[in-house]
């Protein structure tokens, strides 16, 4: 079964891969910088990827999920699901206290998976996709304006 398929790190990035990732984020250069400083993993079938998470260190105590892309042909399987409780445990087991995720303020089933993981909205960037993003953004028939960065505590004692 997919969703048990094995998550594995990934030391070199290919054009799969890319392709993956610009799902998530159509910034070519912005993906390109935390892909830099971050840990980034995938899920394959057959050999290809099929799912990709980049997690990046914020500061000692915040883990942030930059990207996490399912290709199209294999979403709502649970894969992202998967992914997320990986990156979780992966927060719990590096000692972090909180793990972020920033996403459109359309992307009505982002919202709707990572807060029934339990994140919480902690933060609005108003204009960060007009700002950041040389060409406008339409996702669910609206013009994207806002991020919205949703977090979760890990490691209350
Ligand atoms: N509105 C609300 N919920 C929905 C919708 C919708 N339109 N469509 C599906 N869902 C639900 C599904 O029913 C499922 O919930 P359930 O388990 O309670 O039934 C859930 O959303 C999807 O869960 P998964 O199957 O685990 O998620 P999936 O493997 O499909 O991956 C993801 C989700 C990563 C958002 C995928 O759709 C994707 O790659 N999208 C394009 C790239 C993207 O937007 N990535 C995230 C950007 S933010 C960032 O990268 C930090």
């Amino acid at each position: 079964m997919i969703t048990q398929s094995k998550i594995n790190k990934v030391y070199k990035i290919t054009n799969d891969h890319w392709r993956l990732l610009l799902l998530a984020d159509p910034s070519k250069q912005l993906v390109h910088e935390y892909l830099q400083a971050g840990k980034t993993f995938d899920v394959k079938k057959d050999n290809q990827p099929i799912a990709i998470m980049v997690l990046k260190e914020i500061s000692r105590v915040k883990l942030e999920i930059k990207n996490i892309a399912v290709d199209p042909q294999f979403e709502n399987h649970g894969i992202a699901t998967r992914l997320l409780h990986f990156a979780i445990q992966y927060a719990k087991n590096h000692q972090y206290q909180q793990l972020q995720i920033g996403t459109g303020s359309t992307s009505f089933k982002q919202l709707y998976l990572y807060q029934k993981l339990g994140f919480r909205i902690t933060d609005i960037w108003q204009d960060f996709f007009i700002n950041n993003y040389d060409h406008p953004i339409y996702e669910n028939h609206l013009l994207l304006h806002d991020m919205l960065v949703l977090t979760m505590m890990v490691n209350i004692k």
